[in-house]
């Protein structure tokens, strides 16, 4: 029985994630590298949770209780009896080894690890636990509170069991999921960085402009975003590495990050973070 989640990072993707596994009833703690990251962690999830309410998709009741089973820290013991811990640190391979490693001493033997990597083969990360069998991939998609798709990517030592838990905690978070095999990418940034990069090509060699790239794309094909509007809202430095994963896990060429995207994450402007990056957020 799944009761307690832990999630490590609090950044978009942590606290989506803890944001939804709050509000599906879950006790939930979130940490961060220091309280102050994961305090702002979990600002964001009230913020957004009051805009659910005030857009009458929770109720404020639920938004009490969810904040209530809510706790933020910045120390591993904190997971001390945690069933279910997601990784969902920044998408650096030795960071997220270091991390599991760190993590597993605090740990019972029944607690399943799951990470929230969007490329990072499973295999390789399971093989810095103690627990293969019981690592999974859970790829949530950006922002979690509104995307209903939780890929999931068993690794080679992935038990059945493991697999049946994560499917029934996605479940529970009122989401659907989607199985993927352990390949570069897995499904969705398989096909959608390539497409990302391709527009970032298209404004490199001048075919058009930014904003005529984002409305053919959002106009023409009835996408919700542009691609560079996504890739801002992504990050360019998370787009750069899947690339960069991509193009070293498959070795082909069609992979090859566009310059223009190095240049930019060079640059530091990585997008809507740090209020820079194809659009000047400030
Ligand atoms: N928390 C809670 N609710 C949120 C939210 C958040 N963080 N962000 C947006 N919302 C809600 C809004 O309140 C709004 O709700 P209603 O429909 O009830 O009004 C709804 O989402 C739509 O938001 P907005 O009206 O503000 O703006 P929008 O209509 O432009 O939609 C969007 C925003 C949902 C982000 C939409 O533009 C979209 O779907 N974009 C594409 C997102 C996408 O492709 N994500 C996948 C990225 S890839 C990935 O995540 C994998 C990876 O590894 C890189």
């Amino acid at each position: 029985m799944v009761q307690k989640i832990g999630v490590i990072g609090a950044g978009q993707m942590g606290n989506g994630i803890a944001h939804v596994a709050a509000l599906a009833g879950y006790d939930v703690v979130m940490t961060d590298v220091d309280d102050a990251r994961a305090e702002a962690g979990l600002d964001t999830i009230r913020a957004n949770m009051d805009r659910q309410v005030r857009k009458e998709k929770i109720t404020d009741q639920a938004f009490r209780d969810a904040m209530g089973r809510l706790r933020v820290g910045s120390t591993m013991a904190l997971f001390d009896g945690a069933d279910l811990v997601i990784e969902a640190a920044s998408e650096k391979e030795e960071l997220k080894k270091a991390i599991l490693r760190e993590l597993c001493p605090h740990l019972g033997a029944e607690a399943i690890i799951a990470t929230n990597t969007s490329s990072i083969p499973i295999t390789r990360l399971a093989s810095s636990t103690d627990r293969p069998e019981k690592f999974i991939g859970m790829h949530f998609m950006n922002p979690v509170p509104v995307m209903k798709l939780v890929e999931l990517i068993r690794g080679i030592a992935t038990s059945e069991e493991t697999y049946k838990i994560a499917r029934a905690f996605t479940d529970r978070l009122g989401k659907d999921s989607a199985s993927a095999e352990d390949f570069p990418g897995f499904i969705v940034n398989r096909i959608l960085l390539p497409m990302i990069n391709e527009a970032i090509y298209t404004l490199y060699e001048g075919v058009g402009s930014v904003e005529a790239i984002d409305t053919a794309m959002k106009l023409g094909a009835n996408h919700p975003m542009g691609p560079l509007q996504l890739a801002d809202f992504i990050g360019l430095d998370t787009c750069l590495s899947i690339m960069q994963v991509l193009h070293e896990g498959l070795a082909d060429s069609k992979y090859r990050p566009c310059p223009l995207l190095v240049k930019y994450v060079e640059a530091g402007w990585v997008g809507r973070k740090v209020g820079r990056g194809f659009y000047d957020y400030r």
